[in-house]
């Protein structure tokens, strides 16, 4: 079992606040990091990843703070930044002896590691080709191998899909979901469709601050019987937009079938559907603007 326990964590550029009093408690599982540009998820995740320093508050990894473990600490850490820097002219298998010895592999271990996560990111075939003939998912999937060498209990990935076209999403996403089972998984995206269904918990982050956590299930209980479906013309769309917050748009045969929000069940024509994460998404980033 592992447990990361934060507390109070709080970090301040001068006197611009990335990151505001929050505490959380992660155990096995993965968990999901949403909330919109400058929320403050990266700025946790270097936190934890001890890529910068905290301004207040602790981080508890299994009861000892994280500082007081140390290298300890950084063995049991796997990270995916946001930020991709990739060594281009390596090829991958070069680039991952490389990430190995950085890591301080046990020399013996190495070669046998390198295969093992190269398989498991589909990789294995294009071992010997360099880093940038890659394309943008192949590259991604080469440094979540990075990260999986030490065989991390903790694994934080700062929006892994971003940029990815919907089958290499669909391909990380089905990686992260295989990885999550023991150990602690923290993956931060703006396209929450990506974790809707694969992550146990949601954490919200909005201007610094944790606004929302639990299970998909637990937070659209909050939008229950608000979103509808309605087939309306063309020229309504525009009414919506102004009157309601608009989730989604679709053509039809008869119209435009348009997805909103709103409080109550208006007319007869409209009819309320299963809420769903991206819904609820752009319902509490509207109710806290
Ligand atoms: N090095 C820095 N110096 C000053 N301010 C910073 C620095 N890094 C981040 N910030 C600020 O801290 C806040 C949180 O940024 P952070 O990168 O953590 O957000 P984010 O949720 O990861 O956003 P995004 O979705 O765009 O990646 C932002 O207001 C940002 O401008
Ligand atoms: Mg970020």
């Amino acid at each position: 079992m592992n447990k990361l326990e934060i507390i109070n964590l709080a970090k301040k550029y001068g006197n611009k606040t990335a990151l505001n009093n929050f505490t959380y408690t992660f155990e096995n599982g993965l968990y999901g990091l949403i909330g919109p540009n400058g929320a403050g998820k990266s700025t946790l995740m270097n936190i934890l990843v001890e890529g910068i320093s905290k301004t207040n508050g602790d981080v508890l990894y299994n009861g000892e703070k994280i500082e007081k473990l140390g290298k300890e600490y950084r063995n049991i850490i796997g990270y995916v930044p946001q930020q991709q820097g990739i060594y281009n002219n390596f090829s991958a298998e070069d680039f991952l002896n490389y990430m190995a010895n950085l890591k301080g592999l046990n020399k013996k271990d190495i070669s046998s590691k390198i295969k093992e996560v190269l398989e498991f990111v589909d990789l294995y075939g294009v071992r010997k080709n360099k880093l940038d003939g890659f394309s943008g998912g192949m590259k991604q999937r080469i440094l979540i191998a990075q990260a999986l060498l030490n065989n991390p209990e903790i694994l934080i990935l700062d929006e892994p899909t971003a940029g990815l076209d919907p089958k290499e999403r669909i391909r990380i996403r089905n990686l992260i979901a295989r990885i999550s089972m023991n150990k602690i998984v923290i993956i931060s995206t703006h396209i929450v469709s990506d974790i809707e269904f694969i992550a146990g918990n949601i954490v919200f982050l909005y201007g610094g601050e944790l606004i929302r956590k639990g299970s998909p299930k637990e937070l659209l209980k909050e939008l229950e019987n608000q979103v509808f479906e309605k087939i309306i013309s063309e020229e309504q769309v525009e009414n919506y937009n102004e009157k309601f917050l608009v989730s989604g748009l679709m053509s039809a045969s008869t119209g435009i079938k348009i997805r909103y929000i709103d409080n109550d069940k208006l007319t007869d024509d409209e009819y309320a559907v299963e809420p769903n994460l991206e819904d609820y998404y752009l319902y509490i980033e509207k109710i806290k603007m």
